[in-house]
């Protein structure tokens, strides 16, 4: 058979073409342009009537085929007047299978039944992944579905950050648990960012004052507890010290009368300072960071790590639950935990051996460029911009990506974008994406639940793929109203409620 068609133009590495046979076209559906020894593969992006039964098309290039085989890039471009075909059955196989070794796919091809879209699997963890999508769209589903396949791996290391208690049940024995509520993340294992804004407000007028007597008193109090290290300790080594020296020494300067009675240079400056203070400190669900009754010397750090890391039980999985911590000091938290992950894995020098994913749920809450708490943002910053050569890389999941600071996106070299509706978030995630690829994701709109378009360097293609149900799912059910209220409920028990509400909030 003849060509069926003709390139009009080239930019980049869209063309555009005129065809008589439309039948054969559809948007989605792919061409293939001849050049002397070798084929140009693409995808076609739009369809337009052209004059008389002309149908105009454009097509996104993205590899070539030659010498009976695929490669994936786009070098060398067709010329004008190039004639277009429909590839055969053998080459798409060819496409299709290029990953096809490493017999790792996420799911089936949309389009193409009982056809899986096999991915390479180290490209895939070992730069970073967005998975992004509108609520409900799938993302919790697609993320245990993709763990779920790297769990049983005997080395993998996964530290999984679950902010609504979703994750406990989705890995089974693979995974080990830990409520940070229960749990203890003592105050001294934070740098000096994350504890000093869990006590200063920015907008107080004595912040820049708080914090410069602040750091002081850490580096100080830290120097004292820890004499042998003496020499070495900054005020953000995670090391013990008193947490009470701080009140003591606040109070001291906040009420400070020199020698003549005048008022001392801070008099009065941190009183709101210390009230905060005090508040945290008798708050009971601060008592897991504030008042650690195991990690209460240095010398536990290495404990507080091997617990966190899962290294004394070698699960491959440790899904840290968040949802009992005040919301007050997540980004804090999530600061502390991602930093741990990266200075861990920065001072082990047989790093490259235990390459680790941090996985972010909810990133939108705490990854924001707007957000009045900076600390986790900048943290993953430098673990994106650096985990790479430290063996440390990010899954980060969210449901508003304009919501999800650029520098942190732009770091991603996949993309799981499941349904998204909103337009914005649509256009900012088509400028992430390489150019050849953006107009792809006009169909991130339609996507069904738990179908994806997974993109970037980890696949031979952007396609439609529905993700394989996780087994078991998360605990992330959707709630069918209608069919719940078609029966009559069981009593509801108030005073439980109000217990477990009250235990959180309270
Ligand atoms: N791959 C899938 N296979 C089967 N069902 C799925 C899949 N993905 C999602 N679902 C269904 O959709 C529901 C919602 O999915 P999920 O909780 O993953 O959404 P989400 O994007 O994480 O939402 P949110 O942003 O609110 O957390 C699930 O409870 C499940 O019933
Ligand atoms: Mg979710």
């Amino acid at each position: 058979m003849g060509p069926i068609g003709k390139v009009v133009s080239v930019r980049g590495a869209t063309i555009t073409g005129e065809t008589l046979a439309a039948e054969s076209f559809s948007v989605g559906s792919f061409v293939s342009v001849s050049m002397h020894d070798y084929r140009i593969i693409g995808v076609v992006t739009s369809l337009e009537m052209g004059e008389g039964d002309v149908v105009k098309f454009s097509a996104n290039l993205f590899g070539r085929f030659g010498a009976g085989k695929f490669e994936r890039g786009t070098e060398q471009l067709p010329w004008p007047g190039a004639p277009v075909d429909i590839p055969s059955e053998a080459e798409l196989d060819l496409v299709f299978n290029a990953y096809r070794r490493y017999d790792f796919a996420f799911g089936d091809i949309s389009a193409l039944e009982g056809k899986k879209n096999y991915i390479d699997p180290d490209k895939f963890f070992s730069r970073h992944v967005a998975v992004v999508g509108a609520t409900g769209s799938g993302k919790s589903c697609a993320v245990a579905s993709i763990l779920q396949k790297v769990a049983k791996l005997p080395g993998a290391r996964i530290i999984l950050l679950d902010l609504h208690d979703e994750y406990g049940e989705a890995f089974g024995d693979l995974a080990e648990k830990l409520n940070i509520g229960e749990f203890e993340l003592p105050y001294w294992a934070m740098n000096f960012d994350e504890f000093a804004e869990t006590f200063i407000d920015r907008d107080d007028p004595f912040a820049r004052t708080e914090t410069v007597a602040l750091s002081e008193i850490i580096v100080n109090s830290k120097r004292l507890k820890n004499l042998p290290y003496k020499d070495f300790i900054t005020v953000d080594s995670p090391v013990y010290f008193d947490i009470n020296d701080i009140k003591v020494k606040m109070q001291a300067l906040d009420t400070e009368r020199l020698q003549d009675g005048k008022e001392g240079p801070f008099y009065g400056n941190f009183t709101r300072f210390v009230f905060k203070f005090d508040s945290r400190m008798n708050d009971k669900r601060f008592e897991f960071l504030f008042k650690p009754k195991r990690f209460r010397s240095t010398e536990t750090f290495s404990q507080l790590i091997e617990s966190l890391f899962g290294l004394k039980s070698g699960k491959s999985v440790v899904v840290l639950n968040l949802s009992n911590v005040p919301p007050e000091v997540i980004n804090g938290l999530v600061s502390l935990l991602a930093r741990l992950v990266f200075d861990f894995n920065m001072w082990n020098p047989y790093r490259a051996n235990v390459p680790i994913l941090l996985v972010l749920e909810e990133a939108h809450n705490y990854l924001s460029d707007h957000s009045s708490s900076q600390t986790a943002r900048r943290t993953i910053e430098r673990v994106v911009k650096e985990g790479r050569k430290y063996g440390v890389s990010c899954m980060i999941v969210g449901q508003r990506p304009l919501d999800i600071s650029e520098s942190i996106l732009s770091q991603c070299s996949n993309f799981v974008a499941l349904r998204l509706s909103n337009p914005d978030d649509q256009a900012y995630i088509a400028k992430l994406v390489p150019d050849s690829m953006s107009d792809l994701l006009d169909i991130v709109p339609a996507l069904k639940q738990g179908e994806g378009l997974l993109l970037g360097d980890a696949c031979i293609l952007p396609l439609r793929t529905k993700i394989d149900a996780p087994n078991p799912f998360p605990r992330s059910k959707d709630v069918d109203f209608y069919t719940k209220w078609s029966i009559l409920p069981p009593a509801v028990d108030v005073d439980n409620v109000v217990e477990r509400w009250r235990k959180i909030n309270y």
